[in-house]
């Protein structure tokens, strides 16, 4: 009864949370984006995934990497034998900043004001999923975590332990643009044994 309990607070607070950032205002990014894009997953989650900020498609959609970038995720799940729907997914930004350049939208990295604007959706989130693990891709997503001190070479793709535990590794999206095929190769090796390691901690 207690439990559940627990799990009907989390979900009201969850909704309240979900119907507050959908009337978000707090950085200009709400102007031009089509709609906020929340997280994604159960409330409970075990590992909670920290992106950088919807792009073209998520904000078409309204859900986190179903685009170019997700698909990269999911092959490195599934690679390892993890299951998306067992995470938390959500971004360091909700908006999706960019440019518009003839039809297309060009994604454009979020600043640190904007950072700093969004974190407090994050940092709310992480207090009612409570994950054990929290994976941040990209060094916007590290620096919403935990400040601009530290750097992504220095902590990549190890677990540090702590209550939640911590990976940061790169963003999938990193790995399309890399121009020189052996080096986004190598890279993308790298990307995927960092999942492996994730499984291997569970
Ligand atoms: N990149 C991100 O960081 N998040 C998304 O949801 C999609 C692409």
């Amino acid at each position: 009864k207690a439990q559940a309990a627990i799990q009907e607070d989390a979900l009201d607070s969850m909704g309240t949370l979900l119907s507050s950032l959908r009337r978000c205002t707090r950085c200009p990014l709400h102007c031009n984006a089509t709609q906020v894009v929340p997280g994604a997953g159960p409330e409970r989650a075990e590992i909670m995934v920290i992106g950088e900020q919807p792009g073209d498609q998520e904000d078409l959609r309204g859900v986190p990497f179903v685009g170019p970038a997700g698909q990269v995720f999911n092959e490195a799940l599934s690679e390892a034998g993890l299951l998306r729907g067992e995470m938390y997914l959500t971004n360091a930004v909700k908006h999706f900043k960019f440019l518009t350049k003839g039809r297309r939208r060009i994604h454009q990295t979020p600043d640190a004001q904007e950072i700093e604007a969004c974190k407090d959706w994050l940092h709310q989130e992480v207090a009612l999923v409570r994950p054990k693990l929290i994976i941040t891709l990209g060094a916007t997503a590290l620096r919403a975590m935990e400040g601009g001190g530290v750097r992504l070479a220095t902590v990549r793709d190890t677990i540090r332990p702590g209550v939640p535990a911590r990976l940061a590794t790169v963003h999938p999206a990193y790995l399309l643009r890399l121009p020189d095929e052996a080096r986004a190769l190598e890279e993308r090796k790298r990307f995927f044994a960092a999942f492996e390691t994730v499984r291997q901690w569970k």
